[in-house]
């Protein structure tokens, strides 16, 4: 198994009910930041290792060298930013203070933090460094902007966890890289996801399986834009795929809880590292990883990694897959040598375009089994705001 990213696996939990009750203590004295629902994710990933290195959110130097040459400060590979902003108001409330507690929006106490630096950046500049537009149209960009106009970095030490929707698939990378070794799994192959399972994703995930001992599927599971799969049945479409096509001994499912970035390339780096951290030796990257509309070229997402220094982890990168007619199974550009007629791709919008309009989608594009849950879902789709 490989060692996580930049070498131990962060924790920063409380080691015991009595530190746990101490931090929380020192919180009742703290000033405030109330966190949104993406940073409380963003701040249990980083408690539990899932970011490691990262020990809290990042700091002015860190940001920087991320939008411009995509590592942290130290040189370490490190592709999306984790950040925590404030308004002005908040941000002048704090500016003083040495330590803050972190609150949930319900004012629960999740954790303390160490306010090493407030700071502003270009917003514009460095949406268009991460991103490659700042087109508000693209939703990334879209949130990003609409973030406060001060970030606050340092580390975090967690008093509880604040995520709890689907707690039942949620492990820590604590937990799979025990649960992998269990197993006997060396090669483990790390599979990402915001759809239900396409034959697509399967073929990807088959493919892979027959060089490797094992898939983590982890679907992200958070905000995502209009239009896209609920979570919950992205969650119940996996375990009837998995319970009707797959071996349990080769296949397990969990969740990353994260909202969607949809920063393409850079997003597939950061999505690899985090399966690192989790235990994974291999990682797939298909066609327009974390992509949206056109503002990524299909394959960026594979071409990215030659250009980084190594992170351990090995990219599985895949060509388009669709079903042929002639050859009677998913394919690709490599392995058919039939005509575009003889295709049935199994696209996203075509799959939520058949549903919306009550169709079935065909046994060619998304297994029977996990059709038939979806067509049977009353608002199987995020809603507008
Ligand atoms: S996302 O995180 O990349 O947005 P999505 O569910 O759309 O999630 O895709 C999961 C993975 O499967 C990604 O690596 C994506 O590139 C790949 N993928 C999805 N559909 C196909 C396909 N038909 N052919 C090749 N790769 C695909």
């Amino acid at each position: 198994m490989l060692p996580p990213h930049g070498g131990n696996l962060v924790n920063r939990e409380p080691r015991s009910a009595k530190s746990r009750e101490h931090l929380k203590r020192e919180a009742s004295e703290l000033k405030n930041i109330e966190l949104k629902p993406g940073e409380v994710k963003h701040l249990q990933n980083i408690a539990f290792g899932s970011y490691s290195p990262l020990k809290g959110f990042l700091g002015k130097n860190d940001f920087n060298k991320v939008v411009r040459d995509k590592t942290l400060e130290d040189g370490t590979v490190w592709t999306v930013p984790i950040i925590l902003d404030v308004t002005e108001e908040k941000a002048d409330e704090i500016a003083d203070e040495e330590k803050v507690t972190l609150v949930g929006e319900s004012g629960i106490q999740l954790a303390i933090m160490e306010v090493e630096e407030i700071y502003s950046v270009d917003k514009k500049e460095a949406a268009r460094g991460l991103f490659e537009t700042d087109d508000e149209d693209h939703p990334g960009v879209k949130n990003f902007l609409n973030r406060g106009d001060y970030f606050v970095g340092g580390p975090i030490k967690l008093i509880r966890g604040g995520f709890e929707d689907f707690y039942k698939y949620l492990l820590k990378p604590v937990e799979t890289r025990v649960l992998f070794k269990e197993k006997g799994w060396e090669k483990v192959v790390g599979f990402q996801t915001r759809n239900v399972p396409h034959r697509g994703h399967e073929h990807l995930q088959k493919s892979a399986l027959e060089v490797a001992d094992g898939i983590f599927i982890h679907p992200k599971i958070g905000q995502k834009k209009a239009g896209d799969w609920k979570d919950k049945v992205i969650l119940e479409s996996y375990d009837i795929l998995l319970d009707n096509y797959y071996l349990h001994d080769h296949a397990v499912m969990s969740i990353f809880p994260a909202d969607m970035f949809y920063m393409g390339p850079r997003e597939a780096v950061f999505d690899a590292i985090v399966r690192k951290n989790y235990g994974c030796t291999h990682f797939i990257v298909g066609r327009d990883h974390a992509g949206v509309g056109d503002y990524y070229g299909d394959f960026d997402a594979h071409k990215i990694f030659d250009q980084l220094s190594d992170i351990d982890i090995e990219p599985l990168t895949f060509d388009y897959a669709f079903w042929c007619k002639k050859c009677g199974q998913m394919v690709t550009d490599k392995t058919c040598p039939h005509s575009m007629e003889d295709r049935i791709a199994p696209s996203g919008s075509k799959i939520r375009g058949m549903i919306k309009d009550g169709e079935t989608p065909p046994d060619e594009i998304m297994r029977k089994e996990v059709a038939e849950f979806v067509t049977g879902q009353e608002s199987p789709f995020v809603m507008e705001g």
